[in-house]
């Protein structure tokens, strides 16, 4: 074990470039945001590292300033290096080698995933969950066992997140998908009155949210009522998660059930988490909102336990790892526990 009292985490694995600073004893004492907003559809790879490298330093300083800290009195840089979509995460990388490189600090390569797990951790004291992962990029049912986070079940195709970002966009729900911090699919799901039968893939204890998409979008295109069909996609892909997550829970026998990643956000997906838990008699936790959207927080956070269990890595072999998965991360400071 080794004693180490700041670390400064970078996150640019997707259209966030975020950068936070946390303390040992777990205080989060900045944590700056800058999205990327596409000017039509979804993420633009390209576009989006474009706007890290350009967000980049001024996110940077403001992180510093905030939690007032110099960048000589931070500990080490950790940077999520995966999974991801490779031109953001270059960004990241190059930004956070370049700090460790001129400053002389460990480099902590950080699993993005992992992270969204212990910010969740850390922020709802939730000691050892099962945990529901749900965002744009993954959506996995995992528990610890063992050294890792283990995979109990994930998406087959894409990711819940990103079915409803899909959904939204080519049915015409228009753009921002996220009003007053509620998905556009499920503002809308509010005003449906009628359930119709959608795709529903569980297969084993993994899902597969392509075909509810497609189904969802042909019976948009033959004039479905609009608000009726966000209702059943809603309804259909919050389901298919929460069989997946009860099976887990069931199967665990664990006490705690964990809502993290950018979903977490959905009141509606909270609720039915919480009655997955109560049939368990599992405590249910969600991470809050601030850190259920990717964030520097959570990288800083994951990086200082790294840390302090001897990880990091030569500034030259810290290539990124887009299809870094969560069960290939070791999480060493979970033993220790
Ligand atoms: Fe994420």
């Amino acid at each position: 074990m080794y004693d180490h009292e700041y670390v400064l985490g970078i996150e640019s694995t997707a259209d966030e470039f975020g950068c936070a600073i946390v303390s040992r004893r777990g205080e989060i004492l900045s944590n700056i945001s800058d999205c990327y907003k596409p000017l039509t559809g979804g993420i633009h790879p390209r576009e989006a590292a474009q706007h890290h490298s350009s967000a980049a330093a001024r996110v940077v300083r403001k992180s510093l300033s905030s939690a007032r800290i110099t960048l000589d009195e931070v500990d080490a840089i950790a940077v999520s290096l995966g999974p991801g979509l490779g031109p953001c995460l270059r960004t990241g990388a190059t930004i956070a080698r370049a700090l460790a490189a001129y400053y002389r600090k460990p480099l902590v390569p950080v699993n993005h995933s992992v992270a969204h797990i212990e910010i969740g951790r850390l922020t709802t004291g939730a000691e050892d969950p099962v945990i529901v992962y749900a965002s744009g990029g993954n959506t996995i049912v995992s528990a610890y066992a063992n050294r890792r986070y283990r995979v109990f079940g994930e998406t087959l195709d894409i990711a819940l997140g990103n079915a409803m970002d899909t959904f939204a966009l080519k049915a015409g729900l228009g753009q921002p998908l996220i009003r007053n911090n509620v998905h556009i699919v499920e503002l809308s799901a509010k005003k449906g009155s009628s359930f119709l039968e959608l795709p529903y893939t569980v297969k084993g204890q993994d899902m597969s949210f392509s075909g509810l998409l497609t189904g969802a979008l042909e019976k948009a295109s033959s004039g479905t009522n609009l608000e009726d069909l966000c209702l059943s996609f809603v309804e259909t892909c919050y389901s298919m998660l929460c069989e997946v997550s009860e099976r887990a829970l069931a199967h665990t026998r664990k006490s705690e059930l964990l809502l993290t990643g950018g979903v977490a956000a959905s009141d509606k997906l909270s609720r039915m988490m919480e009655g997955v838990a109560k049939e368990h008699s599992a405590v249910f936790r969600r991470v809050p909102a601030e850190y259920a959207t990717d964030n520097g927080a959570m990288v800083a956070w994951t990086g200082l336990l790294s840390l302090t269990h001897g990880i990091q890595v030569p500034i030259e072999e810290s290539e990124v790892r887009p299809r870094w998965r969560l069960d290939e991360a070791e999480v060493p400071w979970r033993t220790a526990q």
